[in-house]
């Protein structure tokens, strides 16, 4: 008999009945008569699939882990990955998938998470007109192997640490690998360590690429540990420099050192060291065909997607309807991009961000972009949003994954703007947010995804309430 323990490492016949947040095929698999069955985790499935599968591990939450070693009835959905890696590397799990068949699933995610709600409108997602090469930053990470092979690219499914070494990927510039492989190879020449979370140690933790896609500027910057013990000396530095600028354009190329110092009982900080060209980023977008231009700062948000974030903002305007009599706050603003954007239509913005770097940009965006009627706070939202008396007439959230706090929501139905212009890269936290909202009288009136990441499961919303 079959217990679960016993169905390790053994090989069944599964159904793919739906996709993970992770974006891995889903099956359920009967192990005990009359239990609840239980989660089968398979990398590289798609949705309806009839697969012969390995079951490789069990997880920490009880569901389990399975490679898939034959397909025994393919989704009409499934075609060949463009990267070579795409079975390995953790960056996108769905470039198996048809793009036209991604978009499917992250409407019906959309649908599910919000189609109890009456009176709703569903717009319907809006794609991307290319799916490749749309990321404007990419995290690389440096690892090393027990035997001491060196590694620089992107974490390994269902890895939280084994790294692999890119030749390929399909969602950057490819100046972005040709940076990698450069800084790959002056660590090779080098005696540096790569920074290991568990025991503290070492020195390289990550490197940051960054483009800004309408102006064709770059920007590197080489994250560290700040441990006195693992220290990367001046000499390091100069030949860092001179790795990436033989691979890169001197005057369109900024480089950065960012020092992590995590002590005991005190919060972690970070310092910046400007090494070379120009000191920020540079982007622009193009909305409803006006040009915005951004400095954006190492440590400072910006869009992922640029073509895509024209859209995501083109839309948002186009949900909240504004007008020159309104007061609008922009709450979790970055370098200010969306309060901007709302600004010539508006009687005035007041934007809240807690990044210093953030509020130092918006504040020059601002400035450069001759904008006078909004101003930038730098705080927390939570503790600032209850010191305001203004009242205000609409009101747009933008905030991290784990989306807004009970003392937030609670803040906004006190000050109860007409409407609310919730827009999140979460739509699991954006949805129980929205919940609460509703239970006090708001109204859903509209949602509109936008498909910023392509061959990944992730979907962006824009969520229109009204009181
Ligand atoms: C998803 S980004 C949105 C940025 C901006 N709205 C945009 O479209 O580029 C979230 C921003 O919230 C900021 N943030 C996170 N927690 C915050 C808090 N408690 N108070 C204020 N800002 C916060 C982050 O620094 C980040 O810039």
């Amino acid at each position: 008999m079959l217990n679960s323990s016993s169905i390790l490492n053994r090989i069944f016949r599964l159904k793919v009945t739906d996709y993970s947040k992770k974006g891995h095929g889903l099956a359920f698999l009967e192990v005990e008569k009359g239990k609840t069955p239980v989660k089968v985790e398979i990398p590289s499935a798609a949705l309806g699939e009839h697969l012969g599968v390995k079951i490789e591990k069990r997880k920490r939450g009880g569901e389990y882990q399975a490679k898939i070693l034959e397909i025994i009835q393919a989704s009409d959905a499934r075609i060949l990955p463009r990267c070579e890696h795409a079975n390995s590397c953790g960056g996108c799990s769905w470039q198996h998938i048809e793009y036209r068949s991604q978009l499917e699933q992250k409407e019906k995610k959309i649908h599910a998470l919000f189609g109890s709600i009456p009176g709703v409108f569903f717009h319907p997602i809006i794609s991307c007109e290319n799916p490749w090469h749309y990321r404007n930053k990419m995290e690389f990470s440096f690892s090393e192997d027990k035997s001491g092979k060196k590694f620089l690219g992107l974490v390994e499914t269902f890895s939280r640490r084994k790294v692999l070494n890119l030749n390929h990927c399909h969602l950057v510039s490819s100046w972005f690998i040709e940076i990698t492989q450069a800084v790959f190879e002056w660590w090779n020449r080098r005696s540096l360590k790569p920074f290991h979370p568990p025991s503290g140690t070492g020195s390289l933790d990550s490197l940051t690429v960054r483009e800004g896609v309408r102006t064709g500027q770059r920007m590197v910057t080489l994250n560290i540990s700040g441990d006195h013990d693992h220290f990367v000396k001046k000499t390091d530095l100069t030949t860092f420099k001179q790795a990436i600028l033989h691979v890169s354009p001197k005057e369109k190329t900024s480089i950065y050192l960012r020092i992590r110092r995590a002590e005991k009982n005190r919060p972690t900080t970070f310092y910046e060291m400007h090494l070379h060209g120009p000191d920020a980023l540079h982007e622009t977008l193009v909305i409803k065909g006006k040009p915005f231009h951004f400095r954006i700062s190492p440590d400072s948000f910006f869009q992922p997607n640029t073509l895509q974030a024209e859209k995501l903002y083109e839309k948002a305007l186009d949900l909240a309807h504004p007008n020159a009599s309104m007061r609008v706050y922009d709450l979790y603003a970055g370098c200010g991009s969306i309060g901007m954007i709302f600004a010539p239509f508006v009687k005035k913005v007041l934007a809240i961000e807690q990044s210093a770097y953030a509020v130092c940009d918006a504040k020059v965006n601002i400035q450069f972009n001759q904008i006078d009627n909004m101003n930038i706070v730098c705080a927390d939202v939570k503790e600032t949003l209850s010191k305001f008396s203004l009242s205000a007439d609409l009101i747009i959230v933008d905030p991290p994954r784990s989306g807004l706090d009970q003392a937030i929501i609670e803040r906004l139905l006190v000050i109860r703007p007409k409407k609310i212009l919730y827009i999140s890269c979460n739509p699991f936290t954006q949805s129980e947010n929205i919940f609460t909202l509703i239970e006090h009288g708001y109204q859903l009136k509209a949602i509109q995804p936008v498909d910023q990441f392509p061959h990944t499961p992730h979907i962006e919303t824009i969520s229109l309430l009204e009181n």
